[in-house]
């Protein structure tokens, strides 16, 4: 079912505010995760206005199921989370984690798609069996291209009316990434844009419990609907220099070490010279062992071409889903 634009606009603000002001519409005490309390009840209020028996929910980034598993109970359809569990899973127990709470709990709607993000979009229709989604979370892997493509690779499952919630838009290159794929599809509004200070890790005192109790790292929410034409954009810095450097940090001899030197600069900086000599020798010695796709076999401008083959390719073709045309590495 649609609505005319403006009155679809009014309802998802009308959620986002109730959200702020009447919080949480049911707590589990048995979850835990990286998540703001009005994130987790807007979530919820979102899935209980915009969900039904042909809409459902959709998250990237589960991690312990927080987000996921308190939204469930109020979608009234399926809620899917999906996660490669790559990250913040030292002991690699966070799938089981979910598993369990999700049985615990009695929540008998939320599927968990074990699967990197790209890959787990490319196939959903697979998983969906002809739903939509009504609700989408963006929580997953927070780099530039990522925030991106979670956007694009979404837009042929995204019903009729939908919501799209963006998680740590605190990040300029985050809030870029939303900037970018608004500028690119007008059929897309933004409604709502709300920050804290800092990433709540980097907080303290009343500003940590404004962001745990708030929107935690920054919070975007977008809305597809027939009509709708977008045009504010979230607050960005006009300067691209760290995005154009990004091309230099793809082509030196030791991409994957970029992390660790700049952690060198930082030790130095801080005049902390017994870490900054551990690391020199750290990194010294992965330089010496380091021996894989992503090592390259000059300083700078590596370009990795050097067995790629020349191609006449069969426009015939044209199902972008289609595993030949699109093979995975
Ligand atoms: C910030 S956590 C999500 C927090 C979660 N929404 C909660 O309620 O606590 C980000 C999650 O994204 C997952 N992730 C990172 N890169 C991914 C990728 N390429 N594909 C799928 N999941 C990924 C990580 O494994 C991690 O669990």
């Amino acid at each position: 079912m649609s609505c005319s634009p403006c009155h679809f606009a009014t309802r998802v603000r009308n959620v986002i505010v109730e959200a702020q002001t009447l919080g949480l519409l049911s707590e589990n005490s048995l979850l835990t995760g990286y998540s703001g309390k009005c994130v987790i009840a807007l979530l919820q209020r979102l899935c209980d206005a915009f969900t039904d028996q042909n809409r459902c929910y959709l998250e990237i980034g589960v991690f312990q199921g927080m987000t996921l598993l308190h939204a469930a109970p109020h979608c009234k359809s399926e809620a899917y989370g999906i996660d490669n569990f790559a990250f913040f899973d030292p002991e690699g127990k966070n799938k089981s984690l979910v598993l369990s709470r999700m049985e615990q709990s009695g929540i008998n709607n939320a599927i968990l798609i074990n699967q990197d993000y790209e890959d787990a979009l490319e196939q959903l229709h697979q998983y969906l069996q002809g739903k939509k989604i009504g609700v989408y979370f963006v929580d997953g892997p927070h780099d530039y291209r990522s925030q991106l493509m979670c956007l694009q690779l979404v837009l042929p499952h995204l019903a009729t009316d939908a919501v799209i919630v963006i998680d740590d838009c605190n990040y300029r290159h985050v809030r870029l990434a939303t900037s970018d794929f608004l500028r690119t599809h007008p059929e897309f509004a933004m409604v709502y844009e709300s920050y804290t200070q800092a990433h709540p890790h980097n907080l303290s005192g009343h500003a940590s419990e404004n962001a745990v109790n708030g929107w935690w790292n920054g919070i975007h929410v977008l809305i597809k609907t027939p009509g709708i034409r977008g045009s504010s954009l979230p607050q960005t810095t006009r300067s691209r220099v760290v995005y154009e450097n990004e091309h230099l940090t793809q082509t030196v001899r030791f991409p994957l070490l970029m992390i660790q030197t700049s952690r060198l600069l930082i030790d130095l900086y801080k005049g902390q010279w017994y870490k900054f000599f551990k690391r020199s020798l750290w990194i010294r010695k992965q330089t010496k062992e380091s021996n894989h796709e992503w090592v390259g076999k000059y300083d700078f401008m590596n370009t990795y071409s050097e067995n790629l083959e020349e191609r006449f390719h069969d426009v015939s073709k044209h199902d972008p889903l289609d595993n030949e045309t699109h093979p995975h590495p």
